[in-house]
């Protein structure tokens, strides 16, 4: 068998026109433009590249968005007022503080001041806890992505094995609960977990975040398996070059899988289109209006198991 490839590409695009789509009628009919305010603190290049990805898609999609960057050396009391600031803003609907942040500030505490109706990146312990809870939420965009993936393949995730390899707060703890509310029966497995490859051998859906490129082998998968890599490791390639590779060894997983996402090209441009669905989804929120459901795409016929 030769995997599926999950295109991320054009299912971030579709997603990223439905957002589009959702922000231009909220505009037309309710005079209501989602905006969103996006903190960088310092120059670090990688996340200049983010920021700059980031605001030109808010712009695309017709919403407004607000660039406020710091010096790198910021006092985190100056941080904290800037996003008590946006946090009375009313055109900001939505606060993306760019991680990481430079060691003198407290990242959990300025993540913590953001208010969770504007926590797009859905990092706040009370977004955590309503999601833990089965409330209404702003859900991680990593996470949501897997998801959305997932079910390009699956529509329906309900009595499938998921097993998360990875149990960081910002991918594997949050995934396990949206897939919880898809219904899906979920391991979470980490560095500890005893057997790792067995475990993985009885998913119906494998998603790997554990930051250790090609660490899930060929003999890990359950033939037909849905295998959704979220790692993303830069290293040195042919003719001094590097290259980027997932959790995942992809070639020899291909042989196995029933689909798997590819590193670079499948997870990651999943990311930006959910923060635009979360900023357009705490836009409604914020005004009491119904929130979009974004999370069920047309289903790729020719990916249907
Ligand atoms: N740095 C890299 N990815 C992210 C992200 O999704 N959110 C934030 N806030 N910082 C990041």
């Amino acid at each position: 068998m030769t995997a599926r490839i999950i295109d991320g590409k054009t299912i971030a695009a579709e997603l990223r026109g439905r957002v589009a789509d959702a922000a231009h009628r909220l505009a037309r009919d309710r005079t209501l433009v989602p905006g969103l305010a996006v903190v960088l603190v310092g120059n670090n290049p990688a996340s200049e590249v983010y920021v700059g990805s980031k605001t030109k898609a808010t712009v695309g999609s017709g919403m407004r968005s607000f660039d406020h960057r710091l010096p790198a050396n910021v006092s985190e009391a100056d941080l904290l007022t800037l996003v008590g600031r946006l946090n009375r803003d009313p055109v900001v609907h939505g606060i993306l503080v760019q991680l990481p942040l430079p060691a003198h500030i407290d990242s959990q505490k300025v993540l913590a001041a953001i208010d969770p109706a504007k926590d797009v990146d859905g990092f706040h312990p009370v977004n955590l806890g309503r999601l833990a809870a089965g409330l209404p939420a702003l859900a991680p965009c990593t996470p949501l992505g897997c998801v959305i993936l997932a079910k390009t393949v699956r529509p329906s995730l309900e009595g499938l094995e998921a097993v998360i390899i990875g149990r960081s707060n910002i991918v594997g703890k949050p995934l396990a609960l949206l897939l919880l509310g898809e219904n899906a029966t979920v391991t979470v497995a980490h560095s500890r977990t005893e057997d790792l490859p067995e475990v993985c051998r009885r998913a119906d859906l494998v998603f790997a975040a554990v930051g250790r490129p090609e660490f899930v082998r060929k003999g890990w998968i359950k033939p037909g398996a849905t295998v959704i890599d979220v790692g993303i490791t830069r290293v040195p390639g042919a003719g001094g070059k590097s290259k980027l590779l997932g959790d995942v060894a992809f070639a020899e997983a291909s042989e196995v899988a029933g689909a798997i996402t590819p590193v670079p090209g499948g997870v990651g441009p999943m990311t930006i289109s959910c923060l635009l669905a979360n900023t357009v989804r705490a836009a409604c929120m914020q005004a009491g209006l119904p929130t979009p459901d974004f999370s069920r795409l047309s289903p790729d016929e020719s990916m249907r198991d």
